[in-house]
């Protein structure tokens, strides 16, 4: 079991202001954050992110939306990481997203969902990897992971 999840708070909720709520909720739910940068993807960076989905129809509108302005990227830490964030996060529609979770409270629709969350330990590190060189990313102690 991995014990951590990368995640993105996406162009239109970084631009709603809605970031550090997101935020709260997320170390409210007892994640801790390893690493974390604001950014803005180039396209080109967007669909390297997005690779395993360019074949889906969206795939276009998706990385142009990812690439439309600022977002927060952060690595985040907790036993159980990628299926607690996924729960906490809700479904990716956010019309199907439960009550309370951070999709239903935040996002705007499928694809200005708020927030991204890795969907396999194996794609966590990848994704973390993408974003975060070894010597960015801090344990609790404050030295290296
Ligand atoms: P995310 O968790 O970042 O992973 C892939 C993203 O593709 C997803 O959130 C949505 O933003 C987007 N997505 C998934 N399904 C659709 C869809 N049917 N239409 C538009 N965007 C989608």
């Amino acid at each position: 079991m991995g014990n951590i999840t990368l995640t993105m708070v996406k162009p239109t909720a970084y631009k709603k202001g809605y970031a550090a709520n997101i935020l709260a909720k997320i170390t409210d739910a007892g994640f801790r954050i390893q690493a974390m940068k604001t950014l803005r993807l180039s396209k080109a960076q967007a669909e390297k992110f997005y690779e395993v989905h360019i074949e889906r129809p969206f795939y276009g509108e998706l990385t142009e939306f990812m690439s439309s302005g600022p977002i927060v990227a952060a690595v985040l830490e907790k036993n159980n990481a990628v299926e607690d964030y996924r729960k906490l996060i809700g479904a990716t529609n956010p019309k199907d997203a439960e009550e309370g979770t951070i999709r239903k409270l935040y996002a705007s629709n499928i694809q200005e969902n708020a927030v991204h969350g890795s969907d396999s330990d194996e794609n966590a590190e990848i994704e973390a990897s993408f974003f975060f060189a070894k010597n960015e990313r801090f344990n609790n102690e404050g030295g290296l992971v």
